[in-house]
């Protein structure tokens, strides 16, 4: 009682407050304003568009192929130790999981759960797809991937199911928890196994990024098994998939593949400021405000947030700042100056796969006019072939996914969850090149640029893009995400290296052999600066870290309290 009289009275002192606060935010906008006032006008580009137009990049780089890829493969076959299902999995025990986000994160939590029930010695029910996220799909597992063949592929290692069985003429009722995020084997063992063996059937909710980054060996095979050979999509989808592919092949022998992600809703949130003045700061202040009134209410939490809001705003104030952290996006011109310096000409095609873009044609037209073989799969296929598919965000998204997959080149502006899946994927099938941006030190390079030549500029971009253009040994092994740098299935081939150690240096100048596990091309090469991500394996939710506290890599920092704008945020 008294503690509900003290809360009350809280809430009523803070309800007074809230005049103030709002007071105080007002005349720190009317103060930002004045000062952007008097910001200096954006660089003008011209310049150096004029300047690339007479010359692509020079590079002895082959622009299609990782060097020394040849000698590494995937390898996610299990240890002989590895013991089948049917000897580790106990009656009566069900696992089933929810998934979250769109459709990249959750992959990461079909690929996890079927680790977790492996974990449990438990069967796995066919997981239950993510239907009322920010990216609303009501598409259910089997009509996004071939759910028998999930089935099967993975029959050795863990019994799938699709529905919960019958017990004694009634289904079993699912008891529903979450687990923290990054769980270890450990913490499986001690928070679930229990609940499991009482209740025999357990439904994990949420189930994204909820197993530990590291596992023992065998366990992250298993993870590669489901990520890149269980998890295949329909027919539908593949088929619709591959005549995008082919359509793009038809049209040159090679081509690039960009997710570029640069909506309004994301700009507005990661605090960046791209030079547009007080319409641009306007548009995403007012795009802030929009996404706070759309889930008011007057709770504690919500005047924590608007706090948390407001320092925030203090910080975009500083919005160079964002952008020398390494935290913004590359703009669409950006991305194509980048590209043109490391040598792929005005002639390259180049798929585009984005959502919207902030401020549409004017943003995309400087790519346009870099790169002139400018296609999206709204331009390659038919309304009526996407038809299908247009209306489920998941399949839209797939489609994307396979084309960007089989590119020559992959090439992001972001660090979603599709950028790191991709990066990974394309790692095990043959270090296929990915190039992503390090955007730390590129965002300097661009803010000079006017100031130098073309040669110069150029070849300060390929500097910078060491070490992050896919290559093999790029990142230490365990550095990252598992999904983004699955280093336990990626293996050496002993004989190709052995020719390659006895014979003569003819794989490429400057290698040199003796120096292993780590980027071996250059000595200057930038590591990526990807986080450890189970150091400190506090298992704390990011959430609980607090708003806009940008300690993880690129906008990963960026979450707030409000699960939809995460999920924007992050996939
Ligand atoms: C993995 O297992 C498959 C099927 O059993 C086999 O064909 C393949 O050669 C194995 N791969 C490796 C690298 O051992
Ligand atoms: C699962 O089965 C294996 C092999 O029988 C056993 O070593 C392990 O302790 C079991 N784990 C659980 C959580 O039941
Ligand atoms: C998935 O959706 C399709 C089409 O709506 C439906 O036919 C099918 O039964 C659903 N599957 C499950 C497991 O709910
Ligand atoms: C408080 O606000 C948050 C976010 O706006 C919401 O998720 C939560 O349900 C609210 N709590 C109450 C008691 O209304
Ligand atoms: C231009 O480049 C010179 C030499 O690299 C440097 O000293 C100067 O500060 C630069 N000026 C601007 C505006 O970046
Ligand atoms: C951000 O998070 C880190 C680690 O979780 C913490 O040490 C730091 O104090 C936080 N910073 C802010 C501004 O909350």
């Amino acid at each position: 009682m008294a503690s509900q009289r003290r809360r009350q009275q809280y809430h009523h002192r803070l309800q007074r407050l809230l005049p103030f606060i709002s007071a105080i935010s007002g005349a720190l906008l009317i103060l930002f304003a004045l000062l952007s006032f008097l910001a200096p006008p954006p660089v003008d580009s011209d310049h150096i568009r004029h300047l690339s137009s007479s010359g692509r990049g020079k590079s002895n780089r082959d622009l299609w192929s990782s060097r020394n890829s040849k000698f590494y493969y995937g390898c996610s076959n299990a240890s002989s130790k590895f013991q089948r299902a049917e000897a580790i999995t106990h009656p009566n025990r069900y696992l089933a999981i929810a998934t979250s986000g769109g459709l990249n994160q959750q992959r990461t939590g079909i690929t996890d759960a079927v680790v977790a029930a492996r974990i449990l010695n438990a069967t796995l029910v066919v997981p239950k797809l993510d239907q009322k996220s920010f990216w609303k799909d009501s598409s259910n597992f089997s009509e996004i991937f071939d759910v028998d063949w999930f089935i099967s592929f993975l029959s050795n290692d863990v019994k799938i199911i699709k529905q919960l069985p019958m017990k004694g003429g009634k289904t079993w009722t699912l008891h529903t928890m979450r687990v923290p995020r990054k769980c270890s084997e450990r913490c499986y063992q001690s928070r679930v196994l229990p609940v499991l063996l009482k209740r025999h059937a357990v439904q994990l909710t949420k189930f994204d990024y909820r197993l530990a980054n590291k596992l023992g060996t065998d366990m992250q095979k298993l993870r590669c098994r489901v990520n890149y050979h269980a998890l295949r999509f329909t027919g539908p989808i593949l088929d619709m998939g591959e005549k995008l592919v082919h359509r793009m092949r038809m049209e040159s022998k090679h081509y690039i593949a960009l997710h570029l992600r640069f909506e309004p809703d994301m700009l507005a949130f990661s605090g960046c400021y791209y030079g547009g003045g007080e319409k641009e700061r306007k548009e995403l202040a007012a795009i802030r405000r929009r996404w706070k009134t759309l889930h008011v209410r007057l709770n504690y939490s919500l005047i924590f947030s608007s706090i948390n809001l407001l320092f925030h705003v203090l910080e975009i104030s500083n919005p160079d700042k964002e952008r020398r952290h390494g935290k913004c996006p590359l703009t669409p011109e950006e991305v194509g100056l980048m590209l043109r310096a490391l040598g792929y000409g005005s002639d390259v095609h180049i798929y585009v796969a984005s959502g919207e873009v902030y401020g549409g044609e004017a943003t995309l037209a400087p790519l346009k006019t870099l790169f002139p073989n400018f296609y999206s799969k709204e331009t390659i296929a038919t309304k009526e072939e996407l038809e299908p598919f247009s209306s489920f965000s998941s399949r839209m998204a797939a489609l994307d996914f396979i084309v960007c997959d089989e590119s020559d080149v992959f090439v992001t502006n972001n660090n979603g969850n599709m950028a790191k899946i991709l990066a990974g994927r394309r790692r095990y099938f043959g270090h296929k090149p990915t190039i992503r941006p390090n955007t730390k030190k590129l965002y300097r390079l661009f803010l000079s640029k006017s100031n130098m030549t073309w040669e110069e500029f150029a070849s300060r971009v390929r500097t910078f893009q060491r070490g992050f253009i896919g290559e093999p040994n790029e990142v230490r092994p365990g550095r990252g995400e598992f999904h983004e740098n699955p280093s336990s299935c990626i293996c050496e081939d002993s004989d190709a290296k052995a020719k390659r150690d006895s014979g003569p240096r003819k794989y490429g100048k400057g290698y040199n052999p003796t120096r292993k596990d780590v980027v071996i091309d250059d000595q200057n090469v930038d590591e990526p600066e990807w986080p450890d991500t189970d150091d400190g394996e506090d298992q704390k939710d990011p959430l609980e870290r607090g708003l806009f506290n940008g300690t993880g890599s690129d906008y990963d920092g960026v979450t707030s309290d409000d699960p939809e704008l995460e999920e924007l945020l992050s996939d």
